[in-house]
């Protein structure tokens, strides 16, 4: 959605059509109220709607139309079967791919958007070859996208960089050029990179499993801060400011969540393993395995500091997206720390600007979170605001970074004043001022800091 209304925004000589099987979805793409959260994407798509920018469920209508095809679905981790809990699940891939090739009546240049493992262009290429008449052709592209959310419209107009991966033949790099025409409508062409199909594909899942390392990295050193009486704000600082570090993604936090990092760094340990080099596969896995353990660690941290027990305590969750500026809630941390909370028989009492009740139930009754329906409703409120989530809370726990949680926009007296004595506030985010918390009378845990 976001990256082709951007498209459509930046070009307005190129007809846009995003289509999807779910009419829900699309008629809320058609509405007032967009089906996601992003800054600053209304102004794009009301813009651009109904001109140059259409949604429809006409799927078969829109691949015949069409010149190029971005296949956009979802890959998501396979639940069953060979790889299952690692590899990702190409049926949607698959589908898409058969569903083009039965209906082109033209040539088309098919770009591969979803994230996929490595080489997929190829099964890609080979299925459309399969089934490509006399006259038609279709050329594979490899697009990855590096948005990331909350962020999505400053991304996608000022992007770093865009990957462009091509078959290496003639018929290749022309399709390559004339996606590249489409970028350099607004991104400077040194940003737009071209490589091979397979070194595009394995980048996007590379650049994600680097980013995750970071922050384990950080997370990792955070536990040897607390231990030791170190900051781990003033060590990120000072490695940060090294040039070859650089200061991004060294924010320790509760853990990462998002539905990338842990999907494609699981991807890049199931190639290692296919590939037979165990060794790879350990070394990328323990970046997820250090994210459960900050997970766990911080919410064993919760209950050890309330006295070792948080049996019919109320406590005050501040977030539940996996990241500020979205009402996104897949792996989020929030979820693993509320799971357990409920399995220790605490009362949660959640608040999140961007996060409704329904979505926040939803995700704690999914298969393999540990809760069931009965202990949820019996243990988790959803609440309107931060404040009326702390009256009575024993403790407050910051799982996602909102500004509005930031010390300047909540009123942190009235939030101690309205709690049990003595009153706790667990930082996971790094976001509050400790001293000034301290000062109101709170006892004040933070990742990454001693007491
Ligand atoms: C990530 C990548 O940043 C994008 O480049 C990529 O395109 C995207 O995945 C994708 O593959 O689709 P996203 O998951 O939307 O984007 O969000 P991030 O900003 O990367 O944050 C991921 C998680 O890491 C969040 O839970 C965030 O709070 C956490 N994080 C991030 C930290 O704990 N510390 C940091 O310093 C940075």
């Amino acid at each position: 959605g976001p990256s082709c209304a951007v498209i459509a925004y930046q070009c307005h000589d190129i007809k846009v059509t995003i289509v999807d099987l779910n009419q829900a979805r699309i008629d809320a793409w058609n509405s007032s109220e967009l089906p996601i959260y992003e800054p600053g994407l209304d102004e794009i798509v009301f813009a651009r709607r109904g001109k140059n920018l259409f949604f429809t469920t006409e799927v078969d209508q829109a691949i015949i139309d069409a010149d190029m095809i971005f296949v956009s679905v979802n890959t998501p981790t396979k639940k069953s079967g060979m790889g299952a809990g690692m590899a990702a699940d190409l049926a949607y891939i698959e589908g898409a791919t058969r569903r083009i090739a039965e209906l082109a009546t033209s040539s088309k240049i098919v770009i591969e958007k979803s994230t996929v493992p490595c080489r997929t262009a190829q099964s890609m290429r080979t299925i459309l070859e399969a089934n490509s008449g006399k006259g038609i052709r279709f050329d594979i592209l490899s697009n990855p996208e590096f948005l990331a959310e909350g962020t999505a419209v400053n991304d996608l107009t000022k992007p770093d960089r865009v990957l462009i991966g091509c078959l290496q033949t003639p018929e290749g790099f022309a399709a390559q050029q004339k996606l590249v025409d489409v970028y350099t409508h607004w991104i400077p062409k040194e940003k737009v990179i071209t490589m091979n199909l397979w070194s595009s594909e394995l980048s996007k899942l590379a650049a994600n499993a680097l980013l995750a390392q970071r922050i384990s990295s950080i997370n990792a050193l955070s536990a040897i801060c607390e231990a030791t009486g170190a900051d781990v704000d003033e060590v990120a600082y000072a490695c940060g400011t090294d040039s070859r570090i650089g200061p991004k993604f060294l924010k320790a936090s509760v853990g990462f969540g998002g539905s990338c990092f842990q999907k494609d760094i699981l991807n890049l340990v199931y190639l290692s393993e296919q590939l037979h080099l165990p060794e790879v596969a350990a070394y990328w896995k323990s970046v997820v395995t250090m994210n459960e353990y900050q997970k766990m660690r911080f919410t064993h941290r919760i209950v050890r500091t309330l006295f070792n027990t948080v049996t019919h305590k109320r406590i005050a969750m501040l977030g539940f997206a996996f990241k500020k500026d979205t009402g996104d809630t897949r792996e989020s941390a929030a979820i693993t720390l509320c799971s357990y909370l409920i399995q220790e028989r605490a009362h949660v009492a959640i608040y999140d600007p961007k996060v409704g009740a329904k979505q926040i139930k939803m995700d704690l009754t999914e298969p393999g979170v540990g809760t069931n329906e009965t202990e949820v409703e019996k243990h988790v409120q959803v609440c309107k605001s931060a404040y009326e989530a702390c009256v009575d809370a024993a403790a407050l726990v910051i799982c996602t970074e909102w500004d509005e949680f930031k010390m300047n926009k909540l009123d942190y007296q009235k939030i101690f004043d309205s709690m049990q004595k003595p009153a706790f506030i667990f930082d996971g985010r790094l976001i509050l001022d400790g001293a000034k918390l301290k000062e109101i009378g709170f006892h004040v845990e933070s990742i990454g800091k001693s007491v």
